[in-house]
């Protein structure tokens, strides 16, 4: 993935978009970042931001927070949000396990979204896979109850083992591509290529009962 960063801000123009990753002030405390209660929903490796911008633009009344591992995507997007001063987005570098883990409160998401994860080919990169069963147990911690995670892939492989780790959780139950299909729509960096290129997109969604 290519990141060109054009005429980038300053620090302190991005700061206000940036999460810290220095703890504490873990856990995060939604509320007092965005300065209202809507509901917040995380996106997991947002990579360029297509879709972190996008929804933050879309849907004004959802907080959206991205975490990106890699940091010159996390700036590129940092970038991207800043300059259009979206006030309902915050971006975090750092790993989604960790954040999701101990850096948000219980119950504090009403989605997670997981758009083209890293498809790690080869058998011994696997466990940099981030979708495991502890990530699993993270994701039903930092749900609200009925919450979501949007799932979507175009590795069949990946997105199989990913079905399979969710639904080995007896609190999380299939919903199918319609709760996707029912937000407003936006096409990630990697779903435009996998469009491109004209390989299949899976998509699904679990939901966390009780
Ligand atoms: C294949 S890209 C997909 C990007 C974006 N979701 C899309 O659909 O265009 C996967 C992204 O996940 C990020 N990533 C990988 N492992 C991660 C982790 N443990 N925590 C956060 N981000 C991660 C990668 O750096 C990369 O930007």
């Amino acid at each position: 993935m290519i990141v060109r960063l054009r005429n980038p801000l300053t620090a302190e123009q991005l700061a206000p978009y940036q999460l810290s990753v220095v703890g504490p002030p873990w856990p995060y405390d939604f509320r007092e970042i965005f300065g209202n209660d809507h509901p917040v929903e995380m996106e997991i490796g947002h990579g360029k931001g297509w879709f972190v911008v996008a929804s933050g633009e879309k849907r004004p009344d959802v907080n959206l927070v991205g975490v990106e591992v890699a940091r010159k995507r996390h700036l590129f997007t940092v970038n991207r949000v800043a300059k259009r001063k979206l006030a309902n987005v915050r971006l975090i570098c750092a790993r989604a396990q960790d954040v999701l883990k101990d850096w948000v409160k219980p119950e504090s998401l009403r989605a997670i979204h997981l758009y083209f994860p890293d498809p790690w080919w080869k058998r011994r990169h696997e466990k940099r896979a981030v979708v495991t069963s502890d990530f699993v147990d993270s994701c039903l911690r930092a749900l609200v109850p009925d919450g979501f995670v949007h799932a979507a892939s175009d590795v069949p492989s990946r997105f199989e083992s990913i079905r399979e780790l969710f639904l080995s959780s007896p609190r999380f139950v299939e919903r199918g591509a319609e709760p996707q299909r029912a937000l407003p729509q936006v096409v990630s960096n990697f779903e435009a290529h996998a469009l491109e290129a004209g390989r299949g997109i899976q998509r699904t969604s679990f939901q966390r009962i009780a």
